[in-house]
C-alpha cells in the first residue's frame, strides 16, 4: 500500500485523514517519522503553505508526502481570516478567541456566507501536485456542539441545520472541505493504478 506522510501535529486532522483514505494509502504522522520541528507557516497564500510544509518534510527525509491547510473565508470580511484562520486572534491564540473574535467581526452583520477551504500539497516521487476542496455554508451568531475542532462550532453547511461540531465525525467527513481535497488525492492515486 501506499505510504504517505501527512505534515501535521493535530490529532484531529490527522483522524479525519485516516478515515477518509482509509485502506487505499497508509498514513503516517510527523510523530510516525519523529519530527518534531515547528515549520513556519510564512506563505501569503493556502498554496504557499501547504507547499512549504510539504517541502520541509520532502528536504529533510526524503519521502512522499502531504501537507493541507485550510482557511475559513468569510464573505463580510472580504475572505478573511483566510490563511491567517489558525492566528486570527493573534500569535497566542486558541480556537475559542479565534471563535470570539470573529463574531465580534460579524455582529450585526446579516451576510453570513463563508467557506472552508483546503487546499493539498503532494510530492510525490520529488513531483509537486495539488488538490483543492471546499464547502459553502454560513457563521451562525453563537457557537453550538461539542464534536470537531477550530471553527467547528460556528459553522453550518449549507443544506444543514447544524454545525459540524454538531453533525457526526462520518457526516462531517464525508462532506468537508478536507474530505473533498482528500478524495482528490485518492482519485490521483486510484487513476495511476489503471
Ligand atoms: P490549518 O490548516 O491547520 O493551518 O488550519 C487553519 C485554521 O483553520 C485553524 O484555526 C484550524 O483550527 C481551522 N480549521 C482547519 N480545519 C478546520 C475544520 O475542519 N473545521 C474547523 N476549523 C478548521
Amino acid at each position: 500500500m501506499k505510504k504517505l506522510v501527512f505534515v501535521t501535529n493535530n490529532n484531529h486532522k490527522l483522524a479525519e485523514a485516516k478515515a477518509i483514505l482509509n485502506n487505499k494509502v497508509e498514513i503516517c504522522s510527523l510523530k510516525d517519522i519523529a519530527c518534531f520541528d515547528e515549520i513556519a507557516e510564512t506563505g501569503s497564500t493556502l498554496n504557499e503553505n501547504a507547499e512549504i510544509k510539504a517541502n520541509y518534510i520532502f528536504e529533510r527525509f526524503n519521502c512522499d508526502t502531504f501537507a493541507d491547510d485550510t482557511g475559513l473565508e468569510v464573505d463580510a470580511l472580504n475572505g478573511a481570516p483566510g490563511v491567517y484562520s489558525a492566528r486570527y486572534a493573534g500569535e497566542d491564540g486558541n480556537a475559542t478567541k479565534n471563535i470570539e473574535k470573529l463574531l465580534k467581526e460579524l455582529k450585526g452583520e446579516k451576510n453570513r456566507k463563508a467557506q472552508f477551504r483546503t487546499v493539498i500539497a503532494l510530492i510525490e516521487n520529488g513531483k509537486k501536485h495539488f488538490f483543492e476542496g471546499k464547502i459553502e455554508g454560513k457563521i451562525i451568531e453563537k457557537q453550538k456542539g461539542n464534536g470537531g475542532f477550530g471553527y467547528d462550532s460556528v459553522f453550518i453547511p449549507d443544506g444543514y441545520d447544524k454545525t459540524f461540531a454538531e453533525l457526526a465525525p462520518e457526516v462531517k467527513n464525508s462532506i468537508s472541505h478536507r474530505a473533498k481535497a482528500m478524495q482528490l488525492l485518492v482519485d490521483y492515486f486510484n487513476n495511476k493504478e489503471k
